[in-house]
């Protein structure tokens, strides 16, 4: 198993936010964490790279136990994040910018920039001159320069209009087929959907229902049921 998280729960001060959370995440598959505002979604990817604490739990990557890392550890050893607020180095060129996060590995800047060929036009453009859904491009390909075997991505399609929307749809399906194994948050069910394996629904800081990607694309209205509770 990829990602194992078991009754993990955190806290911020004195609020309880995550209620011993359990779910795995198997190699290759994409699985999709969605709920509600507020329901701890962005809260478990923070507990995963170490950026929260876990209370208690155990988180296991690959096998080894890593819910007492530090943060820079967890992604030196192949877990890859993407924030909700898309950190690229604004001063930098998208190349510069793939460049200094580079690791070796399958993600090599050719095989980005054919994945993402908005980004190859631009590459000798300034981050800091991009549309939000161009900087939300290079916030995952820089993710994926460091050559992550697990990506996590928080909200990607937060903010963007439909037609980048559709192009982030087509390009998680890509990575999915290329047999990247990514964990989701994102409240956008519709984009959850088309792209996830798996899919959980978190309610008030708990996992309150699971089911397969493929079940919830036939019938959506279990799923729906659950987010409404
Ligand atoms: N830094 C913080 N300090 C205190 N409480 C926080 C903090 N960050 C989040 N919370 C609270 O923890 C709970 C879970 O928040 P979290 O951001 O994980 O939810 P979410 O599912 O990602 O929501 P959204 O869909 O709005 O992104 C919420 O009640 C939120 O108000
Ligand atoms: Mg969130």
């Amino acid at each position: 198993m990829m990602l194992r998280c078991e009754n993990v729960n955190a806290r911020y001060g004195p609020a309880h936010v995550l209620f011993d959370v359990s779910f795995e995440v198997p190699e290759g598959s994409l699985v999709a964490l969605v709920g509600r505002n507020g329901v701890g979604k962005s809260t478990t990817l923070k507990t995963i790279m170490g950026l929260v604490p876990a209370r208690s739990g155990t988180i296991h990557f690959e096998g080894r136990p890593i819910h007492r890392l530090e943060p820079f550890r967890i992604a030196r050893i192949g877990i890859g994040y993407v924030p909700e607020e898309r950190r690229v180095f604004s001063d930098l060129s998208i190349d510069e910018n793939l460049e200094v996060a580079e690791r070796p590995g399958p993600w090599s800047r050719q095989r980005i920039y054919r994945e993402f060929p908005a980004l190859a036009e631009l590459r000798a453009r300034r981050a800091g001159l991009l549309s939000g859904g161009q900087q939300q491009m290079l916030a995952i390909a820089r993710s994926l320069a460091t050559n992550p075997r697990l990506l996590l991505m928080d909200e990607p399609t937060e903010g963007l209009a439909p037609v980048i929307v559709g192009a982030l749809r087509s390009l998680v399906q890509a990575l999915r087929r290329e047999g990247q194994t990514c964990l989701l948050a994102a409240q956008d069910l519709h984009f959850a959907l088309a792209t996830a394996d798996q899919v959980l629904v978190m309610n008030k800081g708990q996992v309150t229902y699971r089911t397969s990607g493929e079940a919830a694309r036939a019938d959506m209205s279990p799923l729906a049921e659950r987010l409404a509770v």
